[in-house]
């Protein structure tokens, strides 16, 4: 008898090996999901027809690419990834400019650049973007989805992964689906979540938060012409879908498919915490989100497998944990999410120049490694930055208390606190619940902005200092350093946006500066603070590439230093450790340590000063210490 001839692989064959395996992980989530409502075997198979649709029309090149990260899942992993987070507008103003300043994002060393809001949003106020109108046409401010492939080519050519929001909590009340549940469509009705009086509503309303209770209260809106009331999280224009109807998992995944095949890699999933309600609760984090991101996610790996997803759940430590996967999820849900509570504590110790609370959080609630999926770590977004620090970890820490510590870091970051530092500005203050957010940039909440007005050097020194300790920070944690646009070169606020009647009632805009290109053009100039903070981050990047160390797989494992003014993690790689050492305080510290003759600080290549048995810290200094 002879051997079958081999058979050349086709790309039907590789669909049908990627569906093979994909479906082992859906099965679960969209029984638990939909099951009631529809036969699973029937909704697999609609969603088999729709992943097919789209493999079928995937581009050679994303297919090759496709077959790279089947072979390497872990890409996303490794410690050369460095991101950065650009508005397209305020950074290169279109799309088409992007290519030509490409060897900035390169000499910074990044390899994924998130693109904040940039399709098609409603006219007018649109939340920074993330009320979209149209999912499959660019802002046409920004220019045309040619653009936006073009410029994904040349980013990927420079080993730039191509990242996008993609917004699944609402749509616009612009959007399609609900211009037509507004005409009256019982279908797209079914999309969101629409109720004929306000019972229901009044009935949910006990539990919820109010995400914007300044400027939109409540989290419904009740619509005259149709005589209905619609959920609305967020701003009334910005309309919740509802992730209990099927429908709108295979349309929102077909969107997502769809703008995969345009060259993104990276989809920044939004205000995920929020898709499902269930009454009685906060309608936050509830178990079939996470069913919903798993199958999100493998359905993705199916169709488009280079792709991964990034949670955005902004969240505090036990809820935020099960977005990278935990228990049946583990491995299979998002690949990334954003750590805000290694954010909210960086600000928390520096404010209060004592670590021992972001010890106590970091080492309790988070586990030292994931499956397949990593943190991104980032110090400033575009977003206003929320106190989550709970009354238990509080309590942790006496005298301090949950209230007690909010407000004095509410307090110090307006700048209100007897001798801050820092300048920025209440957010959406709830007089009802006490809680109280911040608005300000970087450099701004570190000093830069306060000490340059003082034309006082020292002052100047230190903001730089805590600038570069915040990135040295985020680049050894583990996980994916996010650098927020401007935060290279210490932008300042932007107080400009109160000028704008569009952008006026939201502040979380001065935080969001234009690119300022004349320091981008002096930034080697290390005599400036700018040329000093950008060649401050582009050396941490570049030694975060050269240690192995650092890769986001490697387990971190917060320890308690015995000197509260430092903040002190190892990186437990098996091949020679990384200790790392961050002082949060403008005095000379010392920890005690037992280092390895012939060990080294990675940041500077030379072994650490020591004072008999312990290290030496200068002012906000970071230790990278290999043995
Ligand atoms: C996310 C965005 C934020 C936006 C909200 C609603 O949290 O980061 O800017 O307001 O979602 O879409």
């Amino acid at each position: 008898m002879r051997a079958p001839a081999a058979k050349r692989i086709t790309n039907q064959d590789l669909f049908a090996l990627r569906w093979q395996r994909g479906r082992r992980d859906l099965i679960g989530p969209l029984t638990r999901l939909y099951g009631g409502q529809i036969d699973p075997e029937e909704l697999l198979d609609r969603l088999r027809d729709l992943l097919t649709k789209h493999w079928t029309a995937r581009p050679a090149d994303l297919r090759r690419l496709d077959l790279e990260r089947d072979l390497n899942p872990d890409w996303f992993l490794g410690q050369d990834m460095v991101a950065y987070v650009f508005y397209i507008d305020r950074f290169v103003g279109r799309l088409d400019h992007l290519p030509s300043h490409i060897d900035y994002l390169a000499d910074l060393g990044v390899t994924y650049a998130h693109m904040m809001p940039c399709l098609k949003p409603r006219p007018g106020p649109s939340d920074g973007g993330y009320a979209v109108m149209d999912y499959r046409q660019i802002n046409p401010a920004l220019g045309t989805m040619a653009d936006f492939q073009k410029s994904n080519l040349m980013l990927r050519a420079s080993g730039i992964s191509p990242c996008i929001d993609m917004v699944l909590n609402h749509t616009a009340k612009e959007h399609e689906w609900a211009v037509k549940a507004r005409g009256g469509d019982p279908f797209y009705q079914a999309f969101y979540r629409m109720f004929d009086d306000d019972r229901l509503p009044r009935q949910y309303e006990q539990t919820l938060v109010e995400i914007f209770p300044t400027q939109a209260p409540g989290n419904f809106t009740y619509y005259d012409d149709i005589g209905k009331w619609v959920w609305t999280t967020f701003n009334e224009y910005q309309w919740d879908l509802n992730w209990e109807n099927p429908e709108v998992f295979l349309a929102v995944l077909d969107t997502i498919l769809f703008l995969a095949n345009k060259g993104v890699e990276v989809f920044r999933l939004d205000a995920v915490a929020f898709m499902w309600k269930r009454m009685g609760t906060g309608c936050q984090n509830l178990p079939e989100v996470h069913d919903i991101l798993q199958a999100l996610t493998q359905a993705t790996r199916v169709a488009a497998p280079a792709v991964i997803h990034k949670a955005e759940a902004i969240v505090g430590p036990t809820d935020l944990v099960p977005y990278l996967g935990t228990g049946s999820h583990a491995g299979r849900e998002s690949q990334l999410a954003y750590h805000n509570n290694l954010m909210v504590q960086f600000w928390s110790s520096l404010a209060a120049r004592d670590t021992r609370l972001m010890t106590h959080v970091l080492r309790t609630h988070f586990p030292e490694s994931f499956r397949r999926a990593c943190f991104a770590t980032y110090i400033r977004c575009h977003d206003d930055i929320g106190w989550a620090i709970t009354e238990e970890d509080a309590a942790h820490i006496p005298p301090m208390t949950g209230p007690g510590h909010r407000g004095f870091l509410a307090e110090f970051y307006t700048g209100r606190f007897p001798g801050s530092f820092a300048r920025g500005a209440d957010f959406q203050s709830n007089p009802a619940t006490g809680d109280r957010r911040t608005n300000g940039s970087f450099a701004s909440l570190a000093g830069l902005e306060a000490a340059g007005h003082a034309e006082d050097p020292q002052a100047v020194d230190l903001a730089i200092r805590r600038i570069l300790m915040g990135h040295a920070l985020i680049a050894s944690f583990g996980g994916i350093p996010l650098i927020y646009m401007g935060d290279e070169l210490g932008l300042m606020n932007d107080y400009s946006y109160a000028d704008d009647p569009v952008l006026a009632d939201d502040s979380r805009w001065m935080q969001r500066p234009a690119m300022d290109w004349s320091k981008a053009d002096t930034r080697h100039d290390v005599s400036t603070p700018h040329g000093r903070i950008y060649q401050g981050v582009r050396h941490i990047m570049a030694t975060r590439k050269g240690a192995l160390q650092l890769a986001s797989d490697i387990p971190t494992r917060v320890v308690d230093c015995g000197n509260s003014a430092v903040f002190c993690y190892q990186r437990l790689g098996d091949d020679r450790q990384v200790t790392c050492l961050a002082n949060f305080t403008e005095e000379i510290q010392q920890v005690a340590l037992d280092l390895p003759e012939g060990a080294i600080d990675l940041l500077t290549g030379q072994p650490p000063e020591r004072a008999g048995a312990h290290v030496v810290l200068g002012p906000y200094a970071n230790l990278w210490l290999r043995a």
